[in-house]
């Protein structure tokens, strides 16, 4: 995973998107990588289909959006996040733009034995869609989520991470070489709770996809055990993880 450091400095949401179509190259690329993503909970079955951006209820020019379907089971929507944002970043360093779209709708949310998950809008887009720096990014300092962070570097890396709204419902609370990383409730108004009661969890799979590739490009060796989903309390812890050096 560490090649996508390079990504997580570029990438950004697209939502304005050419008219240029992908070439059969980079739609194949697009296609195959679904085929290499890492999961955080192997057993659980995610499925894909890319359709017509025309043919959803996303509002964007995209050529596409992808319509993801996994098995339900704890931490599925986290695995959701874990994968996908995987791919959100190999699609920024071929230059193509996404943008995750929580508001996206299907007519059969089940199929089989799969539950809809998530959408995300892709296609052609300028190459000043992207980032050349982090001096205009609107995020929380990693100070103000993450207590005892011994490696700013790490911190300077996972505040990055996009989530719905951008909530950054992450909280890390760490003591010498071990780390609790939880999912922050509350804080958004009633009507979009239930919303972000789902959003809020597909975020931190990809807090938790930033968080590899950064121990990952900056050479650690770590364990990780994985919490819950569950939606008991205030704060829930989603996975802890042990630093076993460099
Ligand atoms: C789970 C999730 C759902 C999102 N849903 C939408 C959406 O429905 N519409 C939209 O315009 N942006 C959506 N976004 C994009 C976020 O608003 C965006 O990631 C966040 O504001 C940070 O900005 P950035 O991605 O440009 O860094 C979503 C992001 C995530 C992670």
């Amino acid at each position: 995973m560490k090649e996508l450091i390079e990504s997580i400095r570029k990438r950004r949401s697209v939502r304005r998107y050419s008219e240029e179509k992908l070439s059969q190259e980079e739609y194949d690329k697009v296609e195959s990588y679904l085929h290499r993503l890492k999961p955080l909970i192997p057993d659980l079955r995610v499925e894909f289909q890319i359709v017509p951006c025309s043919e959803t209820n996303c509002k964007f020019n995209a050529e596409y959006c992808l319509l993801v379907y996994s098995e339900e089971g704890n931490l599925w929507l986290t695995n959701v996040g874990y994968m996908l944002e995987q791919w959100d970043l190999y699609l920024a360093s071929l230059g193509i733009g996404v943008c995750w779209y929580g508001m996206g709708k299907v007519e059969e949310e089940r199929q089989c034995d799969l539950m809809y998950a998530i959408m995300l809008s892709f296609g052609k887009c300028d190459a000043d869609a992207f980032r050349n720096g982090t001096d205009d990014i609107n995020r929380k300092a990693a100070s103000d989520f993450w207590t005892g962070c011994g490696d700013e570097r790490l911190g300077e890396i996972v505040r990055l991470a996009p989530s719905a709204v951008n909530s950054q419902p992450w909280r890390v609370e760490q003591v010498e070489n071990k780390f609790n990383v939880y999912r922050q409730k509350g804080g958004v108004p009633l009507l979009s709770a239930q919303l972000f009661k789902r959003w809020n969890k597909v975020d931190m799979g990809i807090f938790l996809c930033f968080l590899d590739v950064a121990l990952e490009s900056e050479g650690y060796r770590y364990s990780r055990v994985l919490g819950t989903e569950s939606d008991e309390g205030k704060r829930v812890l989603v996975a802890t993880y042990t630093l076993e050096g460099k």
